[in-house]
């Protein structure tokens, strides 16, 4: 038995230093598929050692384990070969949600079977109400995202008020349970206030901040698999809900300040859709192009920068535009890619799109030195994207983006906007670079207008 434990522990010590070298990997593109490979063998071989764990395991029933296992690996393999890669952000909600729906369902179990002593009780009610939230709001973070459910549906008057004194009653049941013991009843009671907080947190916020919430939501998994791993002595589980509570943390932090938003301000939903819109002057007209004088332009200009967007990935234009890349490279033209950093509708989605179409890494500028070589650039290119390039950030104070940092890409000489109408984008505002001197409008679907842009261009 000493033997087999040992064994099972070097397992874990092995599986835990996967999942840091797979999430140090995954900090580039290029080595972000040999990060994931990495981590999920750490996952794989955790979950071996957990079944061989007698501590853990005890006289298990197996069949039970192996036949959840296999319908949710069966589950989870269909559902990530289905899904479209723009529909992402909708599955990483819904696996989070579960992930939360696990903790608390593990921490209910325990609460009513164990007889815990005052700390155990702690850990397991901070589960539950962590798994609870993150749960309940996963689950409304997805409808939001997948278009099922709007703001307005899910908002009520003063809900910021509600969602103070529903926090308040939470962590007041939650002292009121340690202090006086629990009943199955109080702990129903307990759990049942714990999902309608989850919703009600989500239901506010709205708009482009979904991607910071998701993050949030991921962190407080972590946090509930992290204390679920402190209930079961599970070392491991401890190590990868720590990872996950960090790794969520550190990225909503960053998109925080990629928004130039604090998360505060994030969490009251002051940037949701509803916020300030500038709307277009009726005087305004955009003016339009086309493909033949595009591809004059492109041809004959020294440096051009693409600019990607939601649009790319609706379009999946990504091998079309890597293909104009090569071309007017071939020709002389010298060509980079801006990357905003919640550009499309997932961190990274603009990199993974373009990693994908082999588009070499160090092409791809970051926001900061997008910004800087901008104003020597020649022809900006903009594939589907809105928000991330809207002056109103910069110039209009009553706009709900004011603030955000965003590609100054009126400061190149000339603009091409692809996309397929006037329509806003995510955040749902105006956009006054369509209405700009050096602006032009190529309208149409991004891969369509790639692919004749290339052509014209192999015809000069
Ligand atoms: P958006 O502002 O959403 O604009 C995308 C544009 O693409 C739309 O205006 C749309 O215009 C155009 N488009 C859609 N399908 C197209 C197609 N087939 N061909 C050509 N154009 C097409 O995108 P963005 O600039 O990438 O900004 C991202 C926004 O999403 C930000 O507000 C961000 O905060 C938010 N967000 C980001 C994330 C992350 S983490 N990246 C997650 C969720 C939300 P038409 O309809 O006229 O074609």
């Amino acid at each position: 038995m000493i033997i087999q434990n040992t064994l099972v522990d070097i397992a874990y010590l092995i599986g835990a230093v996967s999942f840091v070298w797979g999430l140090r990997l995954l900090g580039s593109p290029d080595t972000a598929r040999k990060g994931n490979t990495y981590a999920a063998f750490g996952m794989g071989l955790g979950i071996i050692a957990v079944l061989l764990d007698a501590r853990i395991i005890g006289d298990g029933n197996y069949l039970w384990i192996v036949g959840g296992m296999a319908v949710g690996s069966i589950i989870g393999w269909l559902a990530a070969k289905k899904i479209q890669m723009t529909a992402m952000p909708q599955m990483v909600s819904i696996f989070n949600g579960l992930g939360g729906a696990c903790a608390a369902i593990l921490s209910i179990v325990e609460i009513m079977t164990q007889d815990l002593d005052k700390g155990g009780l702690v850990i397991s009610l901070f589960a539950l109400l962590i798994g609870a939230i993150a749960f309940t709001g996963s689950m409304l973070a997805y409808l939001k995202l997948d278009g099922k459910i709007w703001d307005s549906q899910v908002t009520w008057p003063k809900h910021n008020i509600i969602n103070q004194v529903l926090l308040l009653l939470t962590v007041a049941f939650f002292i009121y349970l340690v202090i006086a013991g629990h009943t199955t009843g109080l702990l129903i009671g307990f759990l049942v206030l714990s999902l309608f907080y989850g919703w009600s947190f989500v239901a506010p916020i709205g708009g482009a901040d979904m991607p910071v919430v998701i993050s949030l939501l991921n962190s407080f998994t972590g946090i509930s698999a992290a204390a679920a791993g402190l209930i079961y002595g599970s070392n491991f589980m401890l190590v990868g809900g720590i990872l996950v509570g960090a790794s969520g943390t550190i990225l909503t932090v960053l998109m925080c300040q990629a928004m130039n938003r604090s998360l505060f301000n994030v969490l009251i939903g002051g940037f949701s859709a509803a916020g300030g819109a500038a709307a277009a002057d009726g005087d305004q007209v955009a003016k339009s192009t086309n493909a033949i004088d595009s591809a004059i332009l492109l041809n004959y200009s020294s440096s051009v920068m693409f600019v990607p967007g939601y649009g790319l990935a609706v379009a999946q234009a990504q091998k079309a535009l890597k293909e104009l890349d090569d071309l007017l490279e071939s020709n002389g033209v010298d060509v980079k890619y801006a990357i905003h950093p919640v550009a499309g509708r997932m961190p990274g989605h603009m990199n993974v799109l373009l990693a994908e179409a082999d588009v070499p890494y160090p092409k791809l500028l970051d926001l900061d030195d997008a910004n800087a070589a901008l104003p020597s650039t020649d022809v900006v290119v903009i594939v589907g994207a809105n928000d991330v390039v809207n002056p109103a950030a910069n110039d209009d104070p009553s706009s709900s983006i004011y603030g955000m940092p965003v590609l100054n890409v009126w400061e190149a000489k000339h603009v091409i906007v692809m996309k397929r109408s006037m329509s806003p984008g995510y955040a749902g505002i105006q956009n006054q670079l369509f209405f700009h001197e050096k602006t032009k409008m190529f309208f149409g679907d991004a891969k369509d207008s790639i692919q004749k842009l290339t052509s014209e261009v192999k015809n000069l």
